[in-house]
């Protein structure tokens, strides 16, 4: 059977996840169900990056370990996910002891080959990014360049991973994989950076306890980072699963964290004897008013409430037709309510509604066999396969926002195919019965492949639809690339409102 494995980031539950993490987490998710539908079996995994200063002062400050501070939030993570129809396979949480043990094994392993060793460190710290700065790289007020907070000066008797050995061999890697980092602009800042030279690694710390300990070393931990990217081998590892699932397909990461999975990550996986991921994306992100949202801005969307007053699938489709993979995209409460009027309420809904409605008064809910056709019923017809071709292909590319644009085209296609052949005319005229019956079965059988189409995007919403057209079989790529499944003598279900509309409160 054919594998795929993708991965989200391991959040950090330092703060409330906001809708701009549910978009990373999403668009994995309609990738992943994708992949299920074309009939890969598929290992999705998503998590929660726990350990770290941050985390251990910020629990220290609320009188609490840092398990019983993060359990209640990764709690709320996996809740969210639920709310958010989440698929993911598995949930890593990296103070679980299987983590655990994977980290040591792979700590031990790249010391084994000679590329860990003990020195000083002396370095500039960020805690809230848990990173360590350069003197040039700090920003203009000697800053933490991404947050513009103060770093901190550190030193400490420290274990290094040797990531300057492996620069050429990352740059050939990159060079041969035209695939490795997508998109084109990521990639190329990634080559500019490994080119100025890479430094050896500081990755363990001794200034505070919360984090794996290196092994036979107990007073150092492990630095958060190395800890956090193996998770994607945690769950694999000695498993068959390893051989069928590793390498992973695709890690999609925010564009800021594009450095640590395409450097750091290759190279300790590379130290490791292990092979290399075949494609790391780095997504835009989400912003408000052209900043990114984050709990300092005060600018965060709770998805939460997002949910429960819109419904997942809406915003799903929000998310994943909005914002063009790989680029920056602006959330606004605004749009989304014009996209769930414009394109969920009208025209997918009144699609279904109008072709229910007909069907229930013309044919009292059975459909007939099609037989000569009319050229506008066979062009409709090529019209449906075509969207489900197109589709194929950029869903198989991950242009998921230009995906969701050729279905939402098609329905709007059929909503046309209903006015130019106006079935409540051929109703009234006795000869033309096999006319009617014709354009009531295309346009049931083009909902049938619009659900699959939509079902990675908004599986809610596909499923109502295959409920309503009475349709039991489960949802397969295939079966939306052949018209004419739906047999004469079908009976489909009663009319119901998939999305309401939203009134919006003139000011
Ligand atoms: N814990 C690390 C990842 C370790 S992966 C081995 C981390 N966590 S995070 O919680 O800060 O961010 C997780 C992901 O959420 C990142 O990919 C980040 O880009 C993404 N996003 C955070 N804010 C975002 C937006 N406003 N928009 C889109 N994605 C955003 O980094």
């Amino acid at each position: 059977m054919k594998t795929f494995y993708i991965t989200t980031p391991i959040y950090y539950p330092s703060a409330k996840l906001h809708i701009g993490h549910a978009y990373c987490t999403t668009i994995a998710d309609a990738i992943a169900r994708y992949k299920r539908l074309d009939g890969y079996e598929v290992f999705f995994l998503t998590g929660s990056d726990e350990h770290g200063q941050k985390i251990q002062r910020t629990a220290q400050a609320q009188g609490k370990t840092p398990l019983e501070y993060v359990d209640p939030i990764v709690a709320d993570f996996q809740e969210l996910w639920r709310k958010f129809h989440i698929s993911n396979d598995d949930f890593i949480r990296t103070s679980e002891p299987r983590h655990e043990k994977v980290v040591q094994e792979i700590f031990r392993r790249i010391q084994d080959n000679g590329d860990i060793y003990k020195g000083e460190y002396t370095g500039l710290y960020c805690t809230p990014c848990e990173s360590y700065w350069t003197e040039l790289q700090l920003d203009e007020n000697g800053c933490c360049p991404d947050c513009h907070r103060p770093v901190e000066k550190v030193s400490e008797e420290a274990y290094f991973f040797r990531l300057s050995k492996y620069a050429d061999k990352l740059l050939k890697h990159i060079d041969e994989h035209p695939e490795f980092i997508v998109p084109t602009s990521r990639r190329n800042e990634m080559i500019n950076f490994i080119k100025q030279g890479l430094e050896d690694l500081c990755i363990s710390r001794t200034s505070f306890d919360w984090g794996i300990p290196v092994p036979d070393d107990p007073r150092h931990v492990i630095y958060v980072w190395f800890d956090a990217v193996i998770n994607y081998i945690t769950p694999l590892i000695h498993k068959p699963d390893m051989q069928r699932f590793w390498p992973a397909d695709i890690h999609l990461v925010g564009k800021e964290i594009v450095r640590f999975h395409t450097i750091i990550w290759p190279a300790m996986l590379m130290a490791a004897n292990l092979s290399l991921p075949k494609q790391i994306y780095g997504h835009g992100w989400l912003v408000t008013d052209g900043d990114k949202m984050s709990k300092s801005k005060g600018n965060v969307v709770d998805p939460v409430l997002l949910v429960e007053e819109f419904g997942a699938d809406a915003i799903r489709y929000f998310l994943l037709r909005e914002i063009t993979l790989g680029l920056d995209g602006n959330f606004s409460r605004d749009a989304l309510i014009q996209r769930i009027n414009a394109d969920l309420a009208n025209d997918l809904g009144n699609l279904l509604h109008r072709t229910l409605n007909m069907l229930g008064k013309f044919q009292k809910r059975i459909l007939l066999a099609a037989d000569d056709l009319t050229d506008l019923d066979k062009s409709f017809r090529a019209e449906a396969l075509d969207t489900a071709a197109q589709y194929r292909r950029l869903m198989d590319n991950v242009q998921l926002s230009d995906a969701v644009k050729a279905v939402w085209k098609f329905v709007g296609r059929a909503n046309k195919y209903i006015d130019e052949t106006m079935p409540w005319k051929l109703a009234k005229d006795e000869t033309q019965r096999q006319a009617l019956a014709n354009v009531l079965y295309n346009l049931t059988e083009a909902l049938r492949i619009v659900a699959i189409l939509i079902s990675p995007f908004m599986p809610v919403t596909a499923q109502k639809i295959f409920n309503q057209l009475n349709v039991t079989a489960e949802f397969k790529l295939s079966d939306a690339e052949t018209f004419g499944l739906l047999e004469a003598n079908h009976e489909v279900g009663k009319p119901e409102q998939l999305f309401p509309r939203i009134e919006v409160e003139k000011s």
